[in-house]
């Protein structure tokens, strides 16, 4: 690590979407390495968020669950004024691309209203000189898409393709104007394609799984030539708590394992790893792989140069595709009780709508 980077030592910290999928993994990994750590997180429990996520830490001395929406202001005020937040780490988005797609409005005023909602509640408390940190998530698709070659760099100039990516990237210029109008210490993220345990069902790899071991058609969008650029959750989560820590305030950080897979390959994969963890025979869930409409302005390829983060604070993903998805498809396969519980009725429209099976 780079030794003249400032620390930033969180003590009271407000971490939004914490029942999201990411957010979740992030505070299974911060709650029990800190113990001496107020972790608070505000969370509106839409569809994608589930009290079942923070389970492993719920009963946690230094763990606090408020049900809540960051676009309300006087509620994210009072959570300023009761716990003195010293950092906020902020998840809470709609995330789904496809919904972005039919709704794009609920994604502008949680993405972009939401997030400014939190930056004046901090620009407000934070106007003393004290060690304050707001980290945003953000995603690589803020960038656009690439052709075959090239990657996405810090510079890379911002192009979003779709609401989704237009409303993150909405946010992320709200937080840098805060922080170059404000003087607000911020420090940002840009995350490729991430997988892992408890993430949502509308997303490729869950959904692949889930279907999979379903015996239902499994759908391909275009040709699956579409190249995505995958990282695990939890190295996701390990990148941030370093970069929480370590980053250089008002710095941008990207963060991948820079593995890049086509849709079809890594779908054939997943069907693989499904059938040999239930013992069937090969190609019992490939024969259920189906192409289907494309989605309208799919970006081709994401790919992401993680070397600021590797080099400038010494972070490392742990895991290798192979290891990470054989992992994945184990703790779905594991936690049937979770999948029941995340693909109720409200999921089942969704699916009907979305691929009409
Ligand atoms: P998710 O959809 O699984 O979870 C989002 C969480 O935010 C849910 O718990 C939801 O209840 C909560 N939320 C939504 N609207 C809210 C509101 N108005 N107020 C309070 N809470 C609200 O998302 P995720 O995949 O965990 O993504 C987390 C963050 O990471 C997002 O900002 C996303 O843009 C970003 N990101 C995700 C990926 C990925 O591959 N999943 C990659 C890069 C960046
Ligand atoms: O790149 C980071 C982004 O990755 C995050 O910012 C988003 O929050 C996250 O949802 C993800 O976006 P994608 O659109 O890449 O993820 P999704 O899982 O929806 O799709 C992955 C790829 O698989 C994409 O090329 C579309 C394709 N796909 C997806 C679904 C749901 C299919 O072919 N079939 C499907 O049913």
């Amino acid at each position: 690590m780079n030794s003249s980077t400032p620390e930033h030592h969180p003590t009271r910290v407000l971490v939004t979407g914490g029942a999201g999928f990411i957010g979740a993994n992030f505070l299974q990994h911060m709650v029990p390495a800190y113990p001496d750590v107020a972790f608070v997180t505000l969370d509106a429990l839409t569809y994608a968020g589930h009290r079942r996520n923070i389970a492993p830490v719920a009963e946690a001395d230094n763990f606090t669950f408020v049900e809540g929406d960051i676009a309300d202001a006087a509620l994210v005020g009072r959570l300023f004024d009761e716990h003195a937040f010293t950092t906020v780490v902020h998840f809470a988005a709609e995330s789904h691309v496809d919904r972005s797609i039919q709704d794009p409005l609920a994604f502008v005023r949680t993405n972009v209203v939401g997030t400014a909602t939190l930056l004046e509640a901090a620009r407000t408390a934070w106007r003393d000189d004290g060690d304050y940190r707001f980290h945003h998530i953000s995603t690589d698709e803020v960038f656009g898409e690439l052709g075959a070659e090239g990657t996405f760099t810090e510079a890379t100039p911002y192009a979003p393709r779709s609401p989704y990516a237009a409303s993150k990237a909405g946010s992320d210029h709200l937080v840098r104007a805060y922080g170059h109008t404000y003087g607000l210490p911020f420090t940002l993220s840009n995350t490729s394609n991430n997988y892992g345990p408890y993430q949502h069902p509308e997303k490729l790899i869950p959904l692949v799984i889930l279907r999979a071991l379903r015996e239902q058609p499994i759908p391909v969008y275009g040709d699956g030539q579409n190249v995505r650029d995958w990282l695990h959750v939890q190295d996701h989560a390990l990148a941030l708590d370093c970069i929480l820590r370590h980053g250089r305030t008002g710095q941008t950080y990207l963060v991948s394992a820079e593995v890049e897979r086509t849709n079809l390959h890594l779908v054939e994969t997943l069907t693989d790893l499904v059938d040999a963890a239930l013992d069937r025979p090969a190609g019992t869930a490939r024969q259920h792989i189906t192409f289907v409409t494309d989605r309208p302005g799919h970006d081709f390829r994401y790919a992401v140069d993680a070397s600021r983060v590797r080099d400038e604070l010494s972070w490392r993903p742990q895991y290798d595709l192979p290891a990470g998805l054989e992992q994945t498809v184990r703790w779905y396969l594991d936690h049937p009780d979770w999948l029941e519980a995340i693909t109720d009725e409200d999921y089942a429209a969704y699916i009907d709508a979305q691929y009409g099976t």
